[in-house]
């Protein structure tokens, strides 16, 4: 029995999900435990490919138990698309579940997200627009609404009226929008909790039946470390704590029967949004890798930005998530690069600093230093097996796992769920 956290090591996207669909083979329950439809879970099963914003990429097997727990934010209208969606290739939803405590979205969230992200203007976040931010404001301003909250429609109708009351104040006055109506909102919501009432029911047992029952649970984490609210590039993170931490707030699951951290890496960095990237390429190599890899937001549809690999973030990530092994990805995309640079500390100020600093301006100040590499030609998709792996690629890995004292477990070598390399 192992029980195991799948968490992104930079600005997320680090490919997240086809690790976890992959590893999850061997599991039984998959677990979300954070963030909400902000994700983008890419999963490519043969000719299939499944974009997941909400639903645990466990549901690709139809006999995993999937939870959407309760440190997930979720917005009912967009988790009955991504169900619907599913349901038409044929994907069965009948082992999806849905914490009653997770806190819900409501379509005031959305227009409050929009609209400070257009009050702040150059010094925006680049959220995604989906009201994650707000959804969580408010769950810790205490007064947000569960799904528990929505099952009773009296309960309903009170609670949404006690907040509402709030949101119309803060929509109009602060940010002069239209007020929302009551009944519009309770309409329209009490159609996808109808299809929704069934899977809510209080996760953290199922949890608990799965552990005694010696399952092996997996805990499929959403953004990457960098975009932690504690841990990340404040004030430009996300707004909830997608590191492993987050794990046990997020689904009630406690610590103690947590065996393994894995940590996904991309072999260069991606980030989508605002804020400071000290290894971001704005020339031709960045939009080598952009077109190459795909990066494109799977939410928004954004160009991502691109840069080198960053050694001082890994060592950052392994130490605040406690990460036992890397996922490393997308290899094969740095093939035909003659040379691949590594950034292993910052010059910030005539000062040489070689960890992470955990101040944004002091960050965009920083000039990464870096070592230089010998690219490889050979293309390496699909491989395997480690020791077909050219030895420039080799000594990559093995430069990762030598300044982060982790080892390098896993290796993608393509966008396939098959495509990797188990060490
Ligand atoms: P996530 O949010 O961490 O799950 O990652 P995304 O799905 O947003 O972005 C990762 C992208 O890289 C997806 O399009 C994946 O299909 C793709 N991908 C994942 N691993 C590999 C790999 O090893 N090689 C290549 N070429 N693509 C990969
Ligand atoms: P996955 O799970 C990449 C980024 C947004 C923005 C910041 C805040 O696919 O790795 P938010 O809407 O969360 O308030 O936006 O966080 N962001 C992500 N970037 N991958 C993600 O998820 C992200 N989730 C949020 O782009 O910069
Ligand atoms: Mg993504």
């Amino acid at each position: 029995m192992a029980n195991k956290i799948v968490v992104g090591t930079q600005w997320g996207d680090e490919g997240k999900g086809k690790i976890t669909n992959m590893l999850a083979r061997t599991a039984d329950v998959v677990v979300r435990f954070g963030g909400g439809n902000n994700a983008g879970h890419t999963v490519i099963v043969g000719e299939d490919k499944f974009e997941l914003h909400l639903i645990p990429s466990g549901i690709l097997y139809p006999e995993k138990q999937n939870i959407i727990a309760n440190g997930v934010v979720v917005d009912p209208e967009a988790l009955v698309q991504e169900m619907k969606m599913l349901e038409e290739k044929g994907v069965s939803l009948d082992n999806l579940y849905i914490s009653e405590i997770a806190h819900v979205i409501m379509p005031y969230h959305r227009i409050l997200d929009k609209a400070e992200e257009r009050r702040k203007g150059a010094g925006k976040i680049g959220t995604t627009g989906k009201g994650i931010g707000p959804a969580y404001i408010d769950k810790v301003a205490r007064r947000g609404i569960r799904f528990i909250d929505t099952l009773d429609k009296d309960r309903f109708y009170k609670k949404l009226s006690e907040t509402l009351e709030y949101q119309n104040l803060v929509l109009e006055k602060v940010y002069g929008e239209k007020p929302l109506k009551l009944t519009d909102i309770i309409n329209e919501y009490q159609t996808y909790i109808n299809i929704l009432r069934d899977k809510i029911v209080n996760t953290s047992i199922l949890l608990e039946e799965a552990y005694k029952n010696k399952k092996d649970i997996f805990f499929e984490g959403a953004q990457g470390t960098l975009l932690d609210v504690d841990y990340g590039t404040y004030p430009f993170v996300t707004s909830s704590n997608p590191t492993a931490g987050g794990v046990c707030t997020g689904s009630g699951f406690g610590p103690t029967r947590i065996d393994d951290v894995i940590g996904v890496a991309k072999a260069y960095l991606t980030r989508v949004g605002e804020g400071p990237f000290p290894t971001e390429l704005t020339d031709e190599i960045g939009e080598y890798l952009r077109e190459k890899g795909h990066e494109y937001g799977v939410t928004t549809g954004r160009p991502r930005r691109c840069g080198w690999f960053d050694l001082p973030i890994i060592k950052h990530a392994c130490r605040v998530n406690g990460i036992t092994e890397i996922a490393l990805t997308k290899l094969d995309v740095l093939t035909g690069i003659d040379e691949i640079k590594v950034c292993t500390a910052y010059e910030y100020r005539g000062e040489l600093l070689e960890e992470f600093p955990l101040e944004s301006e002091t960050l965009s100040e920083c000039k990464p230093v870096y070592i230089s590499i010998n690219g490889w030609q050979e293309d390496i998709i699909g491989i395997t097996n480690y020791e077909e792996l050219p030895v420039e690629v080799q000594n990559y890995i093995e430069l990762i796992e030598d300044s982060t004292g982790v080892r390098v477990s896993i290796i993608g070598t393509g966008p396939e769920r098959e495509e990797a390399i188990i060490r």
